[in-house]
């Protein structure tokens, strides 16, 4: 099979080759649940940030050299163990971890499910990551509840998009925060009540379009911006702290909690959900019906062939990326 493996660590201009791999194995078998797994055949695979890092060695989860990046798929069941909710034949979304920049991958059952009708391989590799911790970050840790304004950081990126939509289909209301003209149209896609701009005055404009102040606020950028996400917090609200794409990681005052009566929440989805199944089927069961209702729909921004992988991660790197960036890795 073809496959896109990490070679060496030394960017995404350079690390990335691809070549002919051996198929797994039959039966196929996955670390997260010995001697089973799920076999994939790959139509679109997601590219997200630990990609990019992993070109450069800095990611957490450092599997020795080479390796296929790739935590997520979309693509047509070949091979299933018994009690599986998927059989051969069956349109997927899968997260593998790693391995899904490749013709075929393996998966656990518990993070495989049947894809909705209405959505396309594209737009089902990148439905598990943005959306599981979208809603794992606003619901089970910063328990937003309909009738609630959050306020969205990065808000044209993966997990911002999916955070706007998760977000409106639960009832919520929602303001973006982005940074470019282009990136405010991809978030009034998303759904996004209101749009601010990231440099300029958006902590005083979302204190003012949310009555004194949001309930909640996702934060997947960090950076220096975590003080005014404190302060446009109302009484009892709650910022999420998601991920740090800004480049650093803030330090917060805790008196300023105290005062306003507010919470700093961390969110991280991947390793805590890994060991928990059930909590995954969960998700998964708690996001069909907003799939169903519209409302959790991936937004697509760029796509590549397989043999392309390094500008599809340049594209994250350089912060042009919008939605979901995909590596078409078969067509139809
Ligand atoms: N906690 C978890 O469980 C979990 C799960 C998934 C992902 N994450 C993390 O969440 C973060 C966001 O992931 P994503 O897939 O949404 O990424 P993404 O699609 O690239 O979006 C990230 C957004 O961050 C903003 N940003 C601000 N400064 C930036 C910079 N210097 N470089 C790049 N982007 C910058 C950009 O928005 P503007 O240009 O509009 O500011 C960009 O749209 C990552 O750190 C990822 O590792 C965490």
């Amino acid at each position: 099979m073809q496959a896109v493996q990490i070679i060496d660590l030394s960017g995404p201009d350079t690390a990335l080759a691809l070549d002919e791999l051996p198929e797994p194995g039959s039966p196929p078998e996955h670390p997260l649940t010995p001697g089973a797994g799920v076999l994939v055949e790959v139509h679109a695979a997601g590219v997200s940030f630990p990609e990019v890092l992993q070109t450069r060695g800095e990611y957490q989860l450092k599997p020795p050299l080479p390796f296929v990046p790739g935590s997520e798929i979309a693509g047509v069941v070949r091979e299933a163990p018994d009690g599986a909710e998927v059989a051969p034949g069956d349109r997927v979304a899968a997260f593998c971890g790693l391995g899904g920049f490749a013709e075929l991958a393996v998966a656990p059952d518990f993070l495989t499910y049947p894809l909705a009708a209405q959505l396309d391989f594209g737009q089902g590799a990148g439905l598990i990551l943005n959306y599981h911790t979208a809603y794992f970050a606003l619901v089970l840790r910063g328990r937003l509840t309909a009738g609630e304004t959050v306020l969205v950081h990065g808000a044209a990126g993966g997990v911002g998009t999916a955070a706007l939509q998760v977000a409106k289909g639960l009832g919520a209301r929602t303001i973006a925060v982005v940074s470019s003209d282009a990136k405010q149209r991809v978030a009034e896609q998303a759904g996004a009540d209101a749009v601010l701009r990231a440099d300029g005055p958006w902590k005083d404009e979302a204190r003012e379009i949310s009555d004194g102040g949001v309930h909640l606020v996702l934060d997947p950028v960090g950076g220096d911006r975590f003080t005014d996400s404190l302060r446009s917090l109302r009484e009892d609200g709650r910022v999420v702290v998601v991920g740090f794409t800004g480049g650093s990681i803030p330090e917060v005052k805790v008196n300023r909690l105290l005062l306003g009566n507010t919470e700093v929440i961390g969110a991280g989805w991947g390793a805590y959900a890994m060991a928990r199944p059930q909590l995954c089927r969960d998700i998964d069961l708690a996001l069909r019906p907003l799939i169903e209702g519209g409302f959790v729909q991936p937004i697509v921004g760029a796509r590549f062939p397989l043999d392309r992988a390094g500008e599809a991660l340049r594209e994250i790197d350089e912060r042009r990326a919008t939605g979901k960036v995909v590596l078409d890795v078969r067509l139809g």
